[in-house]
């Protein structure tokens, strides 16, 4: 059976050289006579690659070839990778991809057409790299109601954030180390922004909850405000700073999703996870609470569920294998303005004593957070948990208090 990869990038590569190394044992678990790697679609020239001679332009002749069976998807962004994976499953190829954004945006479409056509189309490398997670939750806890998702999703920033909390390290130097090593993707700003975070929880939450999650309505904060000030007063409560990625079922039948940097008490699994590691926390009703932890991003990690894909779609060429969610209505996502939140707040202020007096006549008993660095006419707490309109009107009584940084506390 031939197989095909679109996109020669740090994914791709990790792919092909898998494939390669792990030919005999790949071959035994898919079944198949054979796995062979037939083409590498990039637009780029690679002369001195040792896979030069499987290197092509032109994306039809994949199409086109019908000994080809499996197409891998690892090029990224939309456009072209929609068109393309939508034509293979047209040609009933069975497609599996790397490809957050064209699953968060395009996933159920393309789902239709993988079951119209009797293809398969997979994606567990979407979210959490090598982690397996998207089996997991559509088959593995298929029994449960699934309650609640947090997660650690996004790998790049995650080391970012670890180098500035141990390492003191500024945010630009440990970007670029992360860079270097292949983990943010090739504009950052999806990474730092929070947009990539956003698309996998878009992803899990639309298998863990059944409908479609599109990026839009899944409010997206990154960490490129975040500070070693900021990190130094989430160590002063017991926590650390992540940036976490949240679906949670509400009772009124929509679902509360968001990327945001969050403290997350030490006490909690996931302050634990470092560096590049991703991981993911589900509650499900019957199972309960269960974590998923691993290499989110970089090469091998990834392909190795990309090519775990590659032999399930073999195993089933002549049936088909599908992940499911079902489309959904712009009023899905509940506005972040009415769900509860606590917040660590830090402030400037003149008169230190009556703003402390204010917070705890508003607030009640609150822990006032004190690093040893704080400086003078700096205050900061953490709220009680309020919906968030209504703990923004508290906040905006605070006579003399300048907020400087607001950063919500991981509930979970
Ligand atoms: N840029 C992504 C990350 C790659 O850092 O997690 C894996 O999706």
């Amino acid at each position: 059976m031939d197989v095909a990869v679109m996109g020669f990038g740090t994914v791709g590569t990790g792919v092909v050289e898998l494939l390669e190394k792990n030919h005999k044992n790949i071959v035994e678990k898919s079944g198949a006579e054979s796995i062979e790697l037939k083409y590498i679609l990039d637009i780029r020239d690679f002369p001195d690659s040792p896979y030069a001679d499987k290197l092509i332009k032109d994306f039809n002749i994949i199409l086109n070839d019908e000994n080809v069976k499996i197409v891998v998807e690892t090029m990224g962004g939309l456009k072209p990778a929609f068109d393309f994976v939508a034509a293979c499953l047209k040609a009933g190829k069975s497609v599996v991809t790397s490809n957050k954004e064209l699953v968060a945006v395009k996933g159920y479409e393309l789902m239709q057409l993988a079951c119209e056509n009797n293809a398969s189309f997979l994606f567990e490398a979407s979210v959490g790299g090598g982690i397996p997670i998207i089996r997991p939750l559509g088959n593995c806890l298929a029994a449960n109601e699934i309650e609640d998702i947090a997660g650690i999703l996004n790998g790049t920033t995650n080391f970012i954030l670890d180098k500035m909390i141990k390492e003191s390290v500024s945010f630009e130097s440990a970007l670029k180390t992360a860079q270097e090593l292949g983990y943010a993707e090739k504009d950052p700003a999806a990474d730092v922004e929070g947009l990539d975070a956003c698309r996998k929880i878009c992803i899990l939450a639309a298998l863990g909850f059944g409908h479609h999650v599109y990026p839009e309505s899944v409010s997206a904060e990154g960490i490129t405000d975040i500070t070693l000030k900021d990190v130094e007063y989430a160590a002063s409560i017991d926590g650390v700073i992540k940036l976490i990625a949240r679906a949670k079922r509400l009772e009124n039948g929509r679902i509360a999703a968001y990327v945001s940097p969050s403290v997350v008490k030490n006490s909690m699994p996931l302050s634990k996870v470092d560096g590049v590691f991703n991981a993911i926390c589900v509650k499900g009703n019957a199972v309960g609470e269960t974590m998923f932890y691993g290499r989110g991003a970089g090469k091998l990690p990834t392909a190795s569920a990309v090519v775990a894909d590659v032999i399930d779609c073999a195993r089933h060429i002549d049936s088909k294998k599908l992940m499911h969610w079902q489309s959904s209505e712009d009023s899905y996502v509940e506005d972040m303005a009415q769900l509860p939140v606590s917040m660590l707040i830090r402030g400037s202020c003149e008169d230190e004593a009556a703003v402390r007096q204010s917070i705890r006549e508003l607030f009640g008993d609150v822990c006032f957070a004190q690093p040893s660095s704080a400086e003078k006419g700096s205050v900061a707490f953490v709220t009680p948990t309020l919906i968030q309109s209504r703990l923004d009107e508290d906040l905006a009584s605070i006579a003399g208090f300048k907020i400087e940084s607001r950063i919500r506390v991981l509930e979970f």
